[in-house]
């Protein structure tokens, strides 16, 4: 496995992370099960993977208590814990409370990467209040860094001048070969500023793994909605498939490690996939240790330049 810092934070994760919104319960699937991803949890961590994923909000805390077993069985200090906190309590006092409720469901005395997991669109509670009770949590040892999530770089640079006595780590923003609106502003800024970017939905939720097309889709409650999946888009993603299976082939790997391993070409970039069963979570270890070259990385971006998504 390969680690890097978490921006200017010191704190060394691997380069492929698990994402334990699946953890939260049935909404991705009827599948799902507390203990297949304890299973997975360990697989990842036997595989060198440090740094776990989650959120109050993923299956209402239920995640967290979770990962929270997993941190018992693995040990508190193998482990690089990643919480949020919710979008609807982002007010000073609510986010301080969110914190506890969090430590507690864990298990942990600190938090190492707090999450503000999107900034707030409803209520208008100015940012100043939210990364106020950020750095307080941090001045008090709770959590060791503070992250941002889904955060355009006017949120990042406002947010970053609230913090008096850290800086934002990280932004945890979605990003796949199929979905590159960050490349834009959001990753150069991040780059600059050495803010790692996390990045989400990294396999699209499934469809960069080549398992679902038009007869064979996701019906789950978070991907039944997700407009990657109509007809038309999959038809679309369709003629990438064979394209990342002939390269998967030739280098022994897999659709899904080629799709992951081509985020690791920016060097600021940890995908997170998120993963149901021990066997996706090795699978997605293995895209690790290894690079694209840049002849792959063309015939990628070739067959991308054609596709058409439409999420009207
Ligand atoms: N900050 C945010 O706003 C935000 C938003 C979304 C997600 N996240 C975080 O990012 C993580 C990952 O994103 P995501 O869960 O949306 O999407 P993802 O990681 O792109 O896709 C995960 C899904 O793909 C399938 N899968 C995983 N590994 C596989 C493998 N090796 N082979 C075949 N299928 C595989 C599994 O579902 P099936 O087997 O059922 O196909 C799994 O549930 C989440 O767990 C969460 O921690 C954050």
């Amino acid at each position: 496995m390969e680690y890097i810092s978490l921006g200017r934070s010191g704190i060394k994760v691997s380069i492929i992370g698990l994402g334990a919104w699946q953890a939260g319960g049935k909404a991705w699937g009827a599948d799902v099960e507390d203990e297949n991803i304890l299973k997975a949890i360990k697989r990842a961590y036997e595989l060198g993977i440090n740094f776990i994923d989650t959120a109050e909000a993923y299956g209402n805390g239920h995640s967290e208590e979770v990962v929270g077993e997993a941190i018992k069985e693995i040990g508190r200090e193998n482990l690089v814990i990643a919480t949020k906190v919710h979008g609807a309590h982002l007010r000073y006092n609510e986010l301080l409370k969110a914190a506890e409720h969090s430590l507690r469901r864990l298990g942990v005395k600190e938090i190492d990467l707090y999450q503000v997991h999107w900034p707030d669109p409803w209520e208008q509670i100015p940012l100043k209040h939210t990364m106020k009770a950020m750095d307080q949590l941090y001045k008090e040892g709770k959590i060791r860094a503070i992250g941002v999530s889904n955060f355009a770089v006017r949120d990042l640079e406002e947010a970053r001048k609230y913090l008096s006595a850290t800086d934002i780590v990280s932004n945890q923003v979605r990003y796949n070969m199929l979905q590159r609106e960050i490349e834009e502003e959001v990753l150069p800024y991040c780059k600059k500023e050495n803010i790692t970017v996390i990045a989400w939905s990294p396999i699209a939720q499934g469809a960069l793994t080549g398992k679902y097309d038009i007869n064979n889709k996701p019906f789950d409650d978070v991907r039944r909605g997700n407009k990657l999946f109509s007809d038309h888009n999959l038809k679309e993603i369709s003629r990438l498939i064979p394209v990342l299976g002939r390269i998967a082939r030739t280098r022994n790997k897999t659709i899904t490690q080629v799709a992951l391993n081509w985020l690791l070409r920016e060097g600021n970039v940890v995908p997170i996939p998120g993963a149901k069963n021990p066997k996706q979570a090795e699978e997605n270890a293995g895209a690790a240790g290894w690079r694209l070259d840049d002849q792959e990385l063309k015939e990628i971006e070739e067959v991308l330049k054609g596709i058409s998504l439409d999420y009207f």
